[in-house]
């Protein structure tokens, strides 16, 4: 029966019969040929059936024509655990452990490409060995409130950063036959109402702070895939949403990849059919939202969309587009019969790991050189806080991992000490004991009667005997701290950190505060404290990366991609936008005016700037140069800036190129950045660094005319070792 039903349907059986390749399967034909020969096979069914998931993960292939079903995973930093076919609940596997790289605000506080390179091909070659096709990352929102819950998972607060450093990510997962999926598409900078929330932003800040992370990441990253985000814009769910998927997505942009929904993120069969969207993902299971039996069967892209095109309700013209995109896919991926096998769970990615971690580490205070730690003379070294124990490669929700193994910060600095020096530990203070994250055991026991008070005392008592005291503490990945689906409560760290951070310091003066964390925080203690490094998720490797740049191993080089300001109403959104805003609503009146933006032009200096990270050698900047005065709007320029390491160690500087413009028809930001590059120079040793910009470097977006503009006038090219650590500037001219 069922062969006959083959034969009638589709004809596959007498080319196979034959010992010919179908067109669709013959790698040596044009894509376009092989995607008209596979739809001309298919039944509208058989279509209908690729739009929408058929489990928690993956979407059906057509199993009679070999075309393989699609299979995603999670996330931007490993490779998520196998989970139930139709639960969120593990499934139990025990040969999905994987490694944890750092989590992307790390990789983007590298500002390396070649890191970011590594990341993802490293992160590609484990999914590509798990066979899945699609990785649900990396994730690009911008940095707009330090409260957001998921800003670890993104690369930070300026559209130029995060826009460089998405694209080689993207490149090295694609290198394994695996599309990356860019997310969450667009304006999902808040977790607080995320599925109801209609984000009002003006078009001038959507398309200069919001969106050229995403625009870089299709047409230079050549993205395959992007994620639609759950908020709305404009009263349409992002994952159908006209604008920001018909007109811009794919109108302005070109993009040919595939739309995948969030999970639950559709609500409307006929915006999903018209409004751009290809997947469907985690509707009405009972995972994000409440289920009914036979689930899949009933998503908006499934009978719904079936019984309106029975009807004549609707044609099968954008059937046809949605499936010709999601068969490319498969020929880009699945049914690419030379990517590679992939790898899993090696020690070369583990590695990798750790080099991003020791490259995006960043040093932010080092008063008296009290960093790094000199092995020779430290005998006692004592470590402080929850953090210097606590698994952080799970929680935070889709982004938790199931790591192989997690090195702590305790566990890295003990190993690293040797027979050098004794490292004790006092906890300090109790935070959080959780010990499941999505399923995941930590087979950690972090709960403790003692009080406050009590821990308080031990940590103090044995810091006084210390020849040096490490704090390490921060947020963590439960709920309200770095996690998805709840943001932030304040911009201060919890669980009495503050207090215990100050005790440490009266009690002694060689205190190291290790802020493990994907956001800023409040630090009142400042002042008080020598010497402070911001630490991140760091994965797998953590511990060993951090006790590498603690005793000096390695010398930091990472610089922050976001701005840490005093207090929260130093940002933009606090200042002058909404947030979280109402269920309904969140009006983003700060407009550009975010990050440094913000505090450039109100003149509020930060707690640390953007772009602000410290080395244990020095560098002297040489005066920028241009190589003319004036350029047109045809021509490119190019400055030239010397940078020489002045220490007595090698390490690497961030140089950072920002422009001014100086007079315009409208308020602009009073510098922005438009170059970096990393350099590594021995002691003594001296580079040039060159940046050559054309006028898209020097243009703004004007809604009226909906273009970019670069007005004739005088601006200025800015060198800084961070956004207000400048270094020197030159003018020049557009004609
Ligand atoms: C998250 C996505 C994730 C998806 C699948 C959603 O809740 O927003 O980032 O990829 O779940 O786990």
């Amino acid at each position: 029966m069922k062969a006959v039903f083959i034969l009638l349907v589709a004809g596959t059986f007498t080319l196979n019969a034959q010992n010919k390749i179908p067109v669709y399967m013959d790698e040596t034909k044009p894509v376009n040929e092989r995607v008209e020969d596979a739809l001309l096979r298919m039944t509208t069914e058989e279509k209908a059936a690729m739009l929408h998931a058929q489990s928690k993960f993956s979407s059906a292939g057509v199993a009679r024509l070999g075309i393989p079903e699609n299979w995603m995973t999670d996330g931007p930093h490993g490779i998520r655990p196998e989970v139930l076919w139709d639960e969120w609940e593990q499934a139990g596997w025990t040969n999905d452990s994987c490694i944890a790289f750092p989590a992307l605000t790390c990789l983007s506080s590298t500002w390396n490409k070649e890191m970011s390179l590594l990341y993802g091909r490293s992160i590609g070659a484990e999914a590509r060995y798990r066979n899945k096709n699609v990785l649900l990352g990396p994730g690009v929102n911008i940095y707009r409130t330090p409260l957001n819950g998921r800003n670890f998972e993104y690369m930070g607060e300026d559209p130029y950063l995060a826009g460089r450093m998405v694209v080689p990510y993207i490149k090295g997962v694609q290198e394994n036959g695996v599309a990356a999926c860019v997310k969450h598409y667009a304006l999902n900078n808040q977790e607080t109402n995320r599925h109801t929330v209609n984000v009002i932003v003006d078009d001038r800040a959507l398309y200069e702070i919001y969106l050229p992370a995403f625009k870089a990441a299709v047409q230079e990253g050549g993205a395959w895939a992007i994620m639609g985000s759950y908020n709305l814009y404009k009263g349409q769910q992002c994952c159908h949403n006209r604008y920001l998927l018909n007109d811009i997505l794919r109108g302005e942009w070109g993009f040919e990849g595939v739309v995948i929904s969030d999970w639950g993120g559709v609500n409307d069969t006929r915006e999903a059919i018209f409004h751009g969207l290809d997947m469907e993902f985690g509707s009405w299971t009972d995972g994000l939202t409440d289920g009914v039996s036979n689930a899949y069967d009933h998503y908006y892209l499934a009978l719904p969309y079936l019984k309106m095109i029975r009807s004549g309700e609707v044609g099968t013209k954008e059937l046809d587009e949605k499936v010709r995109r999601i068969l490319r896919l498969s020929f880009l991926t699945t049914m690419n019969s030379k990517r590679p096998y992939g790898s899993f769970g090696t020690e070369e990615h583990a590695l990798a790991g750790r080099r991003i971690a020791q490259e995006g580490i960043v040093l932010l205070k080092n008063e008296n050189n009290i960093l790094p730690i000199d092995l020779n003379v430290t005998k006692r070294i004592l470590a402080v806080g929850e953090n210097a124990i606590k698994m952080m490669t799970v929680g935070g929700g889709s982004s938790s991992l199931k790591a192989i193994y997690e090195v702590s910060p305790l566990d890295g600095l003990k190993q690293r000490a040797g027979l050098h020096a004794e490292v004790l530990y006092a906890r300090g203070y109790a935070g959080d004991a959780s010990r499941s994250y999505n399923g995941v055991k930590t087979g950690q026991n972090l709960s403790d009667s003692r009080s406050e008070r009590e821990l308080l005392d031990e940590a103090v008592s044995m810091a006084k005997d210390a020849d040096i005291v490490i704090f390490f503490g921060g947020l963590n990945k439960s709920d309200f701290q770095d996690s998805e689906g709840t943001d932030r409560k304040g911009l201060e760290l919890p669980y009495n950190q503050d207090k215990v951070i100050t005790e440490l310091a009266k009690a002694n003066n060689k205190l190291v505060v290790v802020n493990i964390s994907g956001n800023a925080v409040a630090m009142p203690w400042v002042n008080q404290v020598p010497a402070i490094v911001q630490g991140w998720y760091l994965g797998t490797e953590a511990g060993h990366a951090l006790a590498s740049v603690l005793t000096g191993d390695v010398n930091p080089s990472g610089k922050l991609p976001f701005s840490f300001p005093v207090k929260l109403t130093d940002n933009g959104a606090h200042a002058m936008g909404e947030f979280p805003g109402t269920k309904e609503e969140v009006k983003y009146n700060e407009g550009i005016w975010v990050g440094y933006r913000r505090h450039d032009a109100k003149k509020i200096k930060p707690l640390f700037s953007f772009g602000h990270g410290l080395s244990y050698t020095t560098f002297e900047y040489g005066k920028v140069s241009a190589d003319r005065k004036e350029m047109t709007a045809n021509d490119k320029i190019t400055f030239t800036v010397n940078v020489k390491n002045t220490g007595n160690r090698e390490g690497a500087e961030i140089v950072q190129l920002y422009i001014r413009d100086l007079k315009s028809s409208l308020p602009r930001p009073v510098k922005e950045l438009k170059g970096f590059d990393k350099i590594r120079l021995n002691a003594g040793e001296e580079k040039a660094v060159t940046f050559t910009i054309d006028k898209e470097a020097l243009s703004y977006f004007d809604a009226d005319k909906h273009e970019w503009i670069a007005e004739p006038g005088d601006f200025e090219a800015i060198i800084g070792a961070s956004s207000t650590d400048i270094k020197s500037k030159i003018g020049f001219k557009l004609k």
